[in-house]
């Protein structure tokens, strides 16, 4: 039974930063949704926002939920925030697609999986990377076991975030570890024990770091590597822009971002990479149509999105005190 079922899935925005315009571009794309209006803390930035995507300008954010025009939410506030306006959405009864990481710990993540239940809504953390169709066809590989025994799995992410962009956002521990965390689970599953190192060496002022590297056992023995920086851009032959492998005795994947490059800045990318925004459709896509209209579980949950959070702060004990952590 599709959930909602009227012709037009209405959408809106809490939180209108660089993010909200890769989620507006990705509504516009999906047929049979509009995106009705938003909210944002800085009201020049909601003007601005607001006449770019062609949507209304809520007063605040109760304006929004309590819109009956409004059928869904994206939370795309800063992750301190991510708590307080999915509970909000939720307890207007709207569904919700909150940005990564979804919350600052475990408890918070678990909330926000038990209201969205009690009230028979969904919730759904932004990890896009799941939803592009060659990570798709690498998770299918390895389930089946065509890629034999895996061996190792690696999720390397080299991006230059200038001093003024990285300090809008937690290190690249929270930030972008969650996203490897994610994949990880996604593709081969859980691992039983990791280390973690991390450094700051770019920036001025900002103390937190800008470069993090996590090594993992698996549950079937094998090992995993995660890389994640903000320090440089990788401009060597075949880079590790964002670079993600599974390699088995029987075979082995790769996804890139350099597969689709097109030589304009992208948001805060001194290039665009086009498979970024295309995860971002495909997430949309699955949240509005798979989700909303045809009734799907997300493919990726709350109960992954706490397990990610776990990987995280494992990863912070074993940087904090210089050990392995077993999960
Ligand atoms: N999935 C991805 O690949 C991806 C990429 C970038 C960012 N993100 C996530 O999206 C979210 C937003 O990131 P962004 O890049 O748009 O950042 P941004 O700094 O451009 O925007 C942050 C937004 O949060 C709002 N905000 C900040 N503090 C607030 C507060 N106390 N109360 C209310 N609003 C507040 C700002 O007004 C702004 O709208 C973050 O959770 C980030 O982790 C995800």
């Amino acid at each position: 039974m599709p959930r909602i079922t009227k012709p037009t899935l209405g959408v809106g925005f809490i939180g209108a930063g660089d993010i909200s315009v890769l989620h507006a571009s990705a509504v516009r794309k999906c047929p049979g949704t509009k995106l009705v209006g938003l909210w944002n803390r800085n009201q020049e930035r909601a003007n601005q926002r607001a006449a770019e995507f062609g949507c209304r300008n809520y007063a605040s954010p109760a304006e929004l939920v309590n819109d009956p025009a409004i059928d869904a939410i994206f939370v795309l506030t800063n992750l301190e925030t991510h708590f307080e306006y999915t509970k909000l959405a939720l307890a207007a009864g709207k569904h919700v697609l909150v940005e990564k990481p979804v919350g600052i710990s475990v408890a918070e993540i678990d909330e926000m999986r038990k209201l969205a239940d009690s009230r028979g809504l969904i919730c759904m953390p932004g990890h896009n990377y799941v939803y592009e169709a060659s990570m798709t066809r690498t998770h299918d590989l390895v389930a089946s076991g065509d890629l034999g025994t895996i061996v190792s799995a690696y999720v390397m992410y080299n991006i230059h975030h200038p001093e003024e962009v990285a300090s809008r956002y937690p290190g690249v521990v929270r930030q972008i570890l969650t996203h490897h965390s994610y994949i990880l689970l996604y593709l081969v599953g859980q691992p039983v024990e990791l280390c973690a190192m991390k450094a700051t060496l770019h920036y001025k002022t900002y103390t937190a770091e800008d470069i993090a590297m996590v090594q993992m056992r698996l549950q079937n023995g094998a090992l995993a590597h995660f890389c994640a920086s903000f320090a440089a851009d990788d401009h060597a032959a075949d880079p590790w822009t964002v670079m993600v492998k599974v390699i088995g005795t029987a075979g082995s994947t790769r996804y890139s971002y350099r597969d689709h490059v097109e030589i304009k800045p992208g948001q805060v990318h001194s290039q665009t990479y086009t498979a970024y925004q295309g995860s971002v459709i495909n997430e949309v896509r699955h949240f509005l149509i798979d989700c909303l209209r045809m009734d799907q579980q997300p493919l990726s949950t709350m109960s992954d999105a706490i397990t990610a959070q776990k990987l995280i702060e494992a990863a912070e004990v074993s940087i904090r005190d210089g050990i392995v952590v077993k999960l």
